[in-house]
Parts: structure tokens; C-alpha cells; sequence
């Protein structure tokens, strides 16, 4: 049995509609921001806490399970910076609970959801992991103090790991059945296809100054259900005993700027967005961009959807959005 902990969240509810075709799979969340609904029904649903040691002996206790993976997090930038308390509780001191835990009932297999946060402000134009990690945020470096942990851990007591570094997750279930729904929402393709459904009345673009072919800053988009596989082969390598210790990037190798991104969501729809300039928003590094090929020689996965599935995909769930 797989435990996935943080599995109504969005990335983690589309790993669990994967993962339950091969696995049995039980899930932890306290759905601070996850949804119940967007928990596959063949998966276990436990509503209980990452950083409550009783919540966590209970599932160990009921469950055998053979590897966790670890989407429970806090991941907003602006507010690490408000409220880093906050981040480094959540996302460090939990999940050292979580590993704790995991010592204590003999579980070795670990899969942890990191960040391009970690890079910072890099100073290549494609990003691989051997990049220097420098996060300029509380966010970032509470993504790469786990990873330090995780390293220190599987050298004194032998925890096999894969950490994943996601650039910019979206998209949604090819079924429309799951997809994104943060509140508030920060991120740019479901902000523009709100605002296209009609629920917001236009799209601010964060910066038209920077230094990029238009001005905006330029993300790699990588659909969900690409970073769901992703998941599935690293937990196949680590229980086959192939991998541990090992960092990937996630990402298409594209990058695509704001300007971009608002254009191929109209073009998508068929519908024209109302857009305004508006000031940078602090701490967004102009270009992030990855290498996956890290993955792909070692794993064999490589992203499969391009920009466009990922927002014609996100269009059919904010059109029927159910939570
Ligand atoms: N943007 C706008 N207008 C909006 C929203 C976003 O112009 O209304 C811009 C942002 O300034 C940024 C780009 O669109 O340039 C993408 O922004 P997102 O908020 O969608 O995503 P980020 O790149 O900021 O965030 C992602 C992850 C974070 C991670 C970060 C690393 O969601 O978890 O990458 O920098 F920390």
C-alpha cells in the first residue's frame, strides 16, 4: 500500500486517480486546502494531520504501507515571506515528523514534491540539477532544507528517495473530473481562464519589463498528469530497488512568457482576454526553464502534453469546475 500524504491536493488528487490503477493507495490530508471530492473513491481517505504524530502512528499502524509520497505542503511565495513560521511548520518540522514516523515502522521508500523555487534567480537559461540551489524565499528554502534532510537521512539510516522539482504544474484530469482550485488563486492559466469564464474582469500581467524577448517573465509549463507519471515511474525505480537519492527536474524543457500564455488561452477558448500592465510582482526571477533529461535518461519519462493540451485540458475543468 502506497500512502500518499496531501493527496486531495491538486497535484497530489491527480498522482492518487493514477496511482489507484496499479496500487492500493490511502490517503492523508487535512484538507486545509485540499478537497474531499477530489480524492479518487478507490483510494482509503484518512482527514488527519502531517504534523500530528498520533494522526500518522495510526495510519502506519492500519496500513501496510511500502512508500510515502509527500505532497502536503504550504507553496505560496508571497506568504512564506509574511508568515515563514508558518512554512518552515508545515513544510519542514511535519515532514520530519512524517519521517520520524516512518523510522519507527521500518518504511524506507520516500517520494518528496519539490520546487523551482529552489533554483532562485538562476543565472543559466536552462536550468538541470546541477544548477546551484539558492531560493530566495522561505518558501524555496523550506522545499531544500527536506532535501538536505533527505540526504543527510539516507546516508545514516539508509532512506531511499527521489525528490522531484516541479516548474510550473497546471492543467487538469482529461476527464475534467479533478483540477485545479486554489482559494485565493495566484496562478496565471487559471487566473486568465477565470477571467475568460467571466469571473474576474481582467488579467494583470506582473511586469512588462524585464529582461525577455516581450518583457514578461517566462515560465516551463508542465501539465499535471505529465508530473503524475513522473511520480508513478521514480516509486516504480524506488521499489525495484533501481534509484534513491536522486533529484529531478520536471518540466518541458519549454519556456513560454506571460504574453504567451494569455495569447494561447484565447486562442484555446476563442475567447479575447481584457488585459492590463501592472507593477513586477516581488521575487519573480524573470526565466525558469528546465532540463529534464535527467529523468529522461535515467527513467525514461519525459513530458507528453504541450502548452496547449495543458490549457485546453484546465478550459474543460474551469467550465464545470464541481469544487
Ligand atoms: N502572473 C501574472 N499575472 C497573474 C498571475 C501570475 O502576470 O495574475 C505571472 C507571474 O508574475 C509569473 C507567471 O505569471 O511571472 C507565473 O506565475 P504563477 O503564479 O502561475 O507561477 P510562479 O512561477 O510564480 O510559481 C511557480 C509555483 C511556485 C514556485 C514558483 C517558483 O507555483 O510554487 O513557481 O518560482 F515556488
Amino acid at each position: 500500500m502506497i500512502l500518499v500524504v496531501g493527496g486531495a491536493g491538486y497535484i497530489g488528487s491527480h498522482l492518487v486517480k493514477e496511482l489507484v490503477e496499479t496500487e492500493e493507495v490511502v490517503v492523508l490530508d487535512n484538507l486545509s486546502t485540499g478537497h474531499r471530492e477530489a480524492v479518487d473513491s478507490r483510494a482509503i481517505f484518512v482527514k488527519g494531520d502531517l504534523g500530528n504524530v498520533d494522526d500518522l502512528v495510526m495510519v502506519f499502524r492500519s496500513y501496510p504501507i511500502k512508500a510515502v509520497m509527500h505532497f502536503a505542503a504550504n507553496s505560496l511565495v508571497g506568504e512564506s515571506v509574511v508568515d515563514p513560521l508558518k512554512y518552515y511548520d508545515n513544510n519542514v518540522a511535519s515532514t520530519i515528523m512524517l519521517l520520524k514516523v516512518m523510522q519507527r515502522f521500518k518504511v524506507k521508500n520516500f517520494i518528496f514534491s519539490s520546487t523551482a523555487a529552489t533554483y532562485g534567480i538562476p543565472n543559466v537559461d536552462i536550468i538541470d540539477e546541477t544548477t546551484p540551489a539558492a531560493p530566495i524565499n522561505p518558501y524555496g528554502r523550506s522545499k531544500l532544507m527536506v532535501e538536505q534532510i533527505l540526504a543527510d537521512f539516507s546516508k545514516a539510516y539508509g532512506l531511499n528517495y527521489v525528490v522531484l522539482r516541479y516548474f510550473n504544474a497546471a492543467g487538469a484530469h482529461q476527464s475534467a473530473v479533478i483540477g485545479e482550485s486554489h482559494d485565493p488563486e495566484t496562478h496565471l492559466i487559471p487566473i486568465v481562464l477565470q477571467h475568460l469564464l467571466g469571473t474576474r474582469d481582467k488579467v494583470s500581467v506582473f511586469g512588462s519589463d524585464y529582461d525577455t524577448e516581450d518583457g514578461t517573465c517566462i515560465r516551463d509549463y508542465i501539465h499535471v498528469m505529465d508530473l503524475a507519471a513522473a511520480h508513478i515511474l521514480a516509486l516504480q525505480a524506488l521499489l525495484n530497488g533501481k534509484k534513491s537519492a536522486e533529484i529531478y527536474n520536471l518540466g518541458n524543457g519549454l519556456g513560454y512568457s506571460v504574453k504567451e500564455v494569455i495569447e494561447t488561452c484565447e486562442r484555446v477558448t476563442g475567447i479575447k482576454a481584457n488585459v492590463e500592465m501592472a507593477d513586477r510582482r516581488p521575487g519573480d526571477p524573470a526565466r525558469l526553464v528546465a532540463s529534464a533529461k535527467k529523468i529522461y535518461d535515467e527513467l525514461g519519462w519525459k513530458a507528453e502534453k504541450n502548452l496547449e493540451q495543458i490549457i485546453a485540458d484546465a478550459w474543460k475543468w474551469h467550465q464545470k469546475q464541481t469544487y
